[in-house]
């Protein structure tokens, strides 16, 4: 719980109608772990622990390294040996390779050998050996490489509010715009893009819920005992510059805000955006909500008013 509060398990049962279990494990306790996998009959697992900031892996590789890789491992063997078998792991874009950042529309084919931080490493490391456990040891395993998932629930009652300054560019816009912050820094404007500034793609919670929801049904579809390991790109084809962000909330609000230039980070590249179409041909899904959209929505938790 390093990123959130526990006010937000509240919540969550207010959503719900009843309080789910809840254990604030650390996956480096295995004790406890083991007794959560010994108390309960799981189905399955959803992975989404671990440290994520592309920048801070650059200083504390080793940590991102031992916390992200060596606890998940612990993680797997503890879901072999009660025999749980099914898992949703939260891949990233960041498994991309830097080459391969520069193609437009990438696919889940594209070049995954040369991560551009060792943050994307944790995360290309660990597809491959979920790769091997689906091939040598049964695992069914659903890979998702989402890039920059943005906004709150529907229900109002959860949203995105990280405990530090924010890392993403979304909630930093907001900050600025509600007045928690002055400006926010656009970091390069010296790309090769039509404004200069970074190009990512952006994709709405909910949506990203709804897919989560739906693959783990695609679970049942190919039955018990049998291996599988399936990656998807997980986003939207909201491509849009750093700018387009800052501009787009903007007009939502009818508000300026302040942003000023800086140089370019470490880790950081011109253009990344990918091909969801995998998703849909397979799945059938597809992003629902629109960027206008989710701003409206976000407006409420920043005390907002357009
Ligand atoms: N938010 C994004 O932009 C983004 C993009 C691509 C992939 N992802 C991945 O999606 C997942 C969820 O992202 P998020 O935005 O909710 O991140 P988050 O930081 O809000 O939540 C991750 C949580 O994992 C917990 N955690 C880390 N190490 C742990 C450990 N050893 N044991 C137990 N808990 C641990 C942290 O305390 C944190 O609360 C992460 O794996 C992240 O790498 C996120």
């Amino acid at each position: 719980m390093s990123n959130t509060e526990i006010s937000v398990l509240e919540n969550i049962t207010q959503i719900l109608g009843y309080r789910p279990d809840f254990f604030g494990c650390d996956l480096r306790d295995m004790k406890q772990l083991e007794e959560i996998f010994e108390k309960y009959d799981f189905d399955g697992v959803v992975h989404f622990a671990g440290l994520k900031s592309p920048r801070e892996s650059c200083d504390r590789a080793n940590e991102y390294f031992d916390n992200n890789i060596t606890w998940s491992l612990k993680l797997f063997a503890c879901m072999e040996k009660y025999g749980v078998m099914k898992i949703i792991f939260s891949s990233s874009a960041a498994i991309y390779s830097t080459q391969g950042m520069h193609k437009k529309g990438l696919d889940e084919n594209a070049d995954i050998w040369n991560t551009n931080h060792p943050y994307g490493s944790t995360k290309l490391i660990l597809e491959n050996i979920l790769w091997d456990l689906a091939k040598f040891s049964w695992f069914q395993v659903i890979s998702f490489r989402y890039f920059n998932p943005i906004w709150a629930h529907t229900s109002w009652l959860l949203w995105e509010n990280p405990v530090w300054i924010p890392n993403n560019l979304f909630p930093y816009i907001m900050k600025v715009a509600s007045g928690d912050l002055d400006y926010i820094s656009v970091f390069g404007n010296d790309y090769n893009t039509h404004d200069g500034t970074g190009i990512r793609d952006y994709i709405d919670v909910n949506d990203l819920v709804r897919g989560h929801i739906l693959w783990y049904e695609y679970f049942d579809t190919i039955g018990q005992n049998v291996a599988c390991f399936e990656v998807f790109n997980l986003w939207t084809w909201l491509w849009i510059s750093v700018i387009e962000a800052i501009t787009s909330v903007s007009n939502v609000l009818w508000k300026d805000i302040s942003y000023v230039f800086e140089d370019r980070r470490l880790g950081d590249l011109a253009e990344v955006y990918c091909n969801p179409m995998r998703a849909k041909n397979i799945l059938w899904w597809t992003s629902k909500v629109t960027l206008d959209e989710s701003i409206k929505n976000t407006l409420y938790y920043h005390k907002i008013s357009a």
